[in-house]
């Protein structure tokens, strides 16, 4: 295998030890790490702002394809932008080889305190390219990508992989995917996250609650479990029931960005929330795209319009139309002093690589559908506007519809 050894740039912040936040987490009075999944799209620094301020303790970037952010700094500067205070963070890949999970970690290793492999992604485009679910038919590559990167990042820096469990009838499945976590801990994974389903169940089949909990009893390194995660009571009811050390929620957090928070006892998301929410893009200017500005509004307060309103609220294409609604609307806008006071951005600087791989795809023009652009919403968001589109949306039928296969949108 050919990797690469960078000379790593000096941290620009102190690195946070993961962990030992699961440690401090497991002290606390509820005993689980509450963790924002990586969303394609959505999980991006001005949100790890706002989840932040509502108890969530560990967050991921979105997955970023690892060959993309070694070869093109166009796709650098539009897949990662961090903050001195975005922390703890984890940046996840999508990576198929040792090569491009270590290269990019050590790129990217000045500015995050830990690097996850994707190997949860589903889509058929990602498995036909050896990404995501198509590294667990391999799994001797997974092992070799994490036991590679071990080697050249510090040891107290986190290395981490989100899986789903592997594929077989159930007990076969329950025991292959441990057979592999305790794997993946012997090459030096930090912590693991499972998401409780094959690559072949839809995000409305039931969680393996009993495969979750076997591989918990089965490593000493921390483990994550993801799933369904509506409410506080659901993050309480999958910790106690599967004794894991963190719980991660995705769906569930875009539109409830206040999830976790358990001095809130709404089950919706809070007005102040949406305030929180609106003072951080007007505080990121230009740094945030109205696409994703509009669509976590649309995630988090859908459930508060009728579907006339709904209607007027999709169609709008800036901010100022949609500052305006909401005060009219709710009375609600942007604090005057977010106006004046700009958040500082860290300028990232990444070391020039000796060589390149040239066995890649041409990185240079981001994959469609990893960035923003006007005719792409993503499916994710699509489904769930067009069923808010409806008059039926708000009986929380969006639940039971197979979001998470739809991530990555054009890819496919
Ligand atoms: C919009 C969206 C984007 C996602 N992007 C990613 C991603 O980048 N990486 C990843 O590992 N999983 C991704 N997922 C999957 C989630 O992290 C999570 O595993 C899945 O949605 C199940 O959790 P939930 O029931 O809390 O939604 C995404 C899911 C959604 C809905």
């Amino acid at each position: 295998m050919n990797t690469l050894n960078i000379e790593l740039l000096p941290q620009q912040r102190q690195h946070a030890n993961i962990l030992n936040i699961f440690e401090d987490e497991k002290a606390s009075s509820h005993g689980f790490v509450r963790v924002s999944a990586p969303m394609v799209r959505y999980s991006k620094l001005e949100f790890r702002r706002l989840i932040r301020q509502y108890g969530v303790k560990l967050a991921f970037t979105p997955m970023v394809i690892a060959d993309s952010f070694i070869h093109s700094q166009k796709a650098r500067d539009n897949e990662f932008t961090t903050c001195l205070e975005d922390i703890p963070v984890v940046a996840q890949f999508a990576a198929r080889d040792a090569y491009e999970f270590s290269v990019a970690a050590q790129l990217i290793y000045p500015y995050v305190d830990g690097v996850d492999l994707n190997c949860g992604c589903p889509q058929s485009w990602a498995i036909s390219k050896g990404y995501g679910c198509g590294l667990l038919r391999h799994p001797e590559l997974v092992r070799d990508i994490i036991q590679t990167t071990r080697r050249v990042l510090p040891q107290s820096f986190s290395i981490s992989v989100k899986l789903r469990l592997l594929n077989g009838a159930p007990e076969e499945s329950i025991r292959s995917t441990v057979e592999l976590a305790r794997q993946l801990e012997k090459c030096g994974a930090t912590f693991l996250t499972i998401h409780g389903r094959t690559m072949w169940q839809k995000t409305s089949d039931p969680l393996n609650i009993t495969a979750m909990t076997e591989i918990k009893k089965s490593i000493q390194v921390p483990l994550i479990v993801n799933g369904n995660i509506r409410s506080w009571q659901d993050a309480k009811e999958l910790h106690d029931q599967t004794n894991a050390d963190g719980v991660m929620a995705a769906r569930g957090i875009l539109s409830n960005p206040a999830l976790f928070d358990n001095n809130i006892q709404e089950k919706e998301t809070p007005r102040e929330c949406v305030q929180k929410w609106l003072d951080i893009a007007t505080r990121a200017g230009d740094n945030i795209q109205f696409q994703c500005f509009h669509h976590h509004l649309t995630f988090m307060w859908s459930s508060n319009m009728k579907r006339k309103l709904r209607l007027e609220f999709n169609n709008f294409t800036n901010k100022q139309q949609v500052f305006d609604f909401f005060e009219e609307r709710y009375g609600l806008k942007p604090e005057e002093a977010s106006h004046s006071n700009p958040f500082d951005y860290t300028k990232c600087v990444y070391p020039p690589l000796a060589h390149s791989n040239t066995n890649k795809i041409n990185a240079e023009e981001p994959l469609e559908g990893q960035t923003w652009n006007e005719n792409s919403n993503g499916k994710f968001f699509n489904e769930f506007k067009e069923l808010s589109d409806t008059e039926t949306q708000f009986d929380n039928r969006h639940d039971d519809i197979d979001l998470e296969g739809s991530f990555f949108t054009g890819l496919d």
